[in-house]
């Protein structure tokens, strides 16, 4: 019987660690960890970062992404508050820190809350664009 009580008090010991660090995970980082295929990681940017495309990148980025996003990149645009997700912040160096490939994949793929945008900006290259404006948000 002994062993039995040891047994059980060890098992709501780890059960109680398991679900204690996961409740702080689940608060440090609000978003699950988003995995980006090597591919898409290590693609380059076809688009020149130059006046042009930073405008069109600018110009589609107040259509298609500053109603969650926020006009600065911040994460509060004005639907923000009624997702589930947190939007992130573009400003952030953890941001910038993420090739222009990673960036491409997650907007084209899209998660949860996050739309697709392989339709919506269906040119590449429009979606190219859009990361040279998000790198002006720093
Ligand atoms: C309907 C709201 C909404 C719109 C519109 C939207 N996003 Fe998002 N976006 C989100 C949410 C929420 C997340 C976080 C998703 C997650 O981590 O599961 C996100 C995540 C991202 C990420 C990943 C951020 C990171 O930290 O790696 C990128 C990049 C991104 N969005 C780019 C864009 C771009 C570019 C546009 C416009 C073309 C756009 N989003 C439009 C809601 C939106």
């Amino acid at each position: 019987m002994k062993s039995l009580k040891i047994k059980t008090a060890t098992l709501t010991f780890i059960v109680s660690v398991f679900v204690v660090s996961a409740t702080l995970v689940a608060f440090t980082f609000p978003n699950k960890p988003w995995a980006v295929p090597e591919k898409f990681e290590k693609m380059k940017n076809p688009v020149k970062s130059d006046a042009g495309s930073i405008a069109d990148g600018k110009t589609l980025y107040g259509t298609h992404c500053a109603s969650c996003h926020g006009k600065k990149g911040k994460g509060d645009g004005s639907k923000a508050a009624q997702l589930e997700t947190e939007c992130g912040d573009f400003t952030t160096p953890a941001f910038q820190k993420e090739t222009d490939g990673a960036i491409f994949y997650k907007m084209t793929e899209g998660r949860k809350d996050m739309p697709t945008f392989a339709k919506k900006i269906a040119d590449e290259s429009e979606r190219w664009a859009v990361i040279n404006y998000l790198r002006t948000l720093k």
